[in-house]
């Protein structure tokens, strides 16, 4: 099994994806070779050197909590235990992005699918697709913290219930997965920081969401977002920024049934666009931000 198993290429509105077999399979951890674990080190040891003062704290200490370290890729079994005892998630091994219903069902049971084989050393900056190490390093460590944890899960429910309405729903839904769980920044005494997995696994996107004045950070609105397409080729042009988790938790509570109706009625935004209402963080003069309003 050293190479993934391929079952078809599916057309979607993002063009077209791998599909993978739904089956969850064992981490083949024996069969990982040095060049495998050289590149989880190589990626770790980067990505935690830039992601310090840049990522939330609960990220890196919960990073440290589960025992994710850069000696090897670690097993999801070890990772599991930690898991287990702190928020009763379990991690399952899977070939690859899987069918939507099937990725909502297992976030629905708290069981979050990694996937098992890591990208090559000439793809350390980038890959169209989530790989080990996106998954491992980006979005377990924040499994740990227990509103996170439940959000996830939430997420999940709320995911089966969107299929069952429809497509629009479930792009709409999509949308709020998309700006908070991989690309969302979260505002705190310190400044902004990052918590979305896409961010902390890509060098590139951590420097640019915090660094560049070329995108848009705005503060978290439900609605705002589930209207707001986005790029899935090149860094975000839009980041949306929350004051906690408890604020996610909270604003993602209510039933989104008369959302999904509402939605159906007004247009989408551009991915890039900042609206009139929009409540826009802007750097100030020493290395704060500052949110419009704000004196
Ligand atoms: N409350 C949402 C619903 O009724 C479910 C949800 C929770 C969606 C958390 C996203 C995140 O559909
Ligand atoms: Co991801």
């Amino acid at each position: 099994m050293s190479t993934p198993q391929r079952v078809e290429h599916q057309l979607t509105d993002k063009g077209h994806v791998p599909v993978y077999t739904t089956a969850v399979v064992e981490q083949p951890w024996d069969s990982y070779t040095a060049s495998d674990h050289a590149v989880w080190r190589t990626l770790f040891r980067r990505q935690r050197e830039l992601l310090v003062g840049r990522a939330c704290q609960e990220f890196l200490d919960s990073q440290d909590a589960m025992g994710m370290g850069e000696d090897a890729i670690p097993k999801f079994a070890d990772l599991n235990r930690q898991l287990q005892a702190r928020t009763g998630w379990t991690l399952i091994g899977v070939q690859g992005l899987l069918p939507e219903l099937d990725f909502f069902e297992h976030l629905a049971n708290r069981r979050f699918p990694v996937t098992w084989w890591i990208r090559k050393p000439e793809q350390l900056d980038y890959l169209s697709e989530p790989d080990l190490f996106h998954d491992l390093f980006g979005h377990v460590p924040l499994l740990m913290n227990p509103v996170f944890a439940d959000y996830m899960q939430a997420y999940g429910l709320g995911g089966v219930k969107a299929h069952g309405i429809g497509a629009d729903a479930l792009a709409q839904l999509t949308r709020l997965y998309w700006y908070t769980v991989e690309f969302g920044l979260i505002d705190t005494p310190d400044g902004l920081r990052i918590y979305g997995s896409g961010i902390v696994s890509s060098k590139g996107e951590s420097l640019h969401c915090l660094e560049s004045d070329a995108p848009n950070r705005i503060g978290f609105d439900l609605h705002r977002i589930m209207r707001t397409r986005y790029r899935i080729d090149t860094f975000q042009k839009t980041y949306f920024v929350i004051d906690s988790f408890e604020q996610l938790i909270k604003a993602t509570e209510p039933d989104f049934r008369p959302y999904y109706q509402q939605l159906a009625e007004q247009t989408s935004f551009p991915a890039g666009e900042v609206q009139s209402d929009d409540r826009v963080f802007h750097r100030g003069s020493g290395d704060g931000w500052l949110l419009d309003g704000d004196v």
